[in-house]
């Protein structure tokens, strides 16, 4: 079907659009397990880039999954289908000027690949919140870990579902050692240096 699909060329481009907002478009990707932190820093970094006059969106897995990806599962097919329809959803973003923060389990490492692709890897920036296991299910913010354990959730990433940790993220941070406004400030720098903004 796809054969009978010829895209427009629209007027108003992506470089005009970022022109037009004075930086750069990208996507910072925040990957780690459930109760890691990725939600608390995604959130204190969007504060501190827009303080900075710099565009942006956040999409949250938990927002996420109540809305357009709100037909999709924990199995892994469902997942992936979740990762691709995001870095879709971030690409339209990214090619309407936006500076676009997710934040996903994302517990695959070809679905993480699979964003860099339709994003585009020099679009990309890879944020591994690696917080030990032990310290999230010791938070449990939400009470899952709990359940997980208690066998009323099947396919819980690290309790009975694999988390593949990222091997070579641009940022990697362990929440028990890091504070979050270090983390931010950590983020900010590895943005500056790729982008300089
Ligand atoms: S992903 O694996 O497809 O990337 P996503 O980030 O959208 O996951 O959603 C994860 C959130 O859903 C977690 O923060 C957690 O609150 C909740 N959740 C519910 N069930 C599960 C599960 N089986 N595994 C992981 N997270 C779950």
């Amino acid at each position: 079907m796809e054969k009978y699909i010829i895209p427009h060329n629209f007027s108003v481009t992506k470089k005009r659009r970022s022109a037009l907002k004075n930086h750069v478009a990208f996507l910072i990707w925040f990957t780690g397990l459930s109760g890691s932190g990725k939600s608390t820093i995604a959130n204190e970094l969007e504060k501190a880039l827009f303080e900075k006059e710099i565009h942006t969106y956040l999409l949250d897995g938990d927002n996420v999954r109540k809305g357009l990806n709100n037909n999709l599962s924990f199995s892994p097919e469902d997942r992936s289908e979740n990762i691709r329809r995001i870095a879709e959803v971030a690409n339209l973003m990214i090619d309407a000027g936006l500076v676009v923060i997710a934040s996903f389990v994302s517990p695959y490492k070809e679905d993480r690949e699979n964003v860099k692709r339709i994003v585009g890897y020099d679009n990309f920036v890879e944020v591994f919140v690696n917080t030990p296991i032990e310290e999230c299910e010791r938070r449990d913010v939400k009470g899952l870990y709990a359940k997980a354990r208690a066998g009323e959730i099947k396919n819980f990433t690290g309790i009975n579902a694999p988390y593949e940790a990222p091997t070579v993220p641009d940022v990697e941070i362990d929440t028990t050692m890091v504070s979050v406004e270090e983390a931010v400030a950590l983020i900010l720098s590895a943005i500056n240096r790729r982008f300089k903004m």
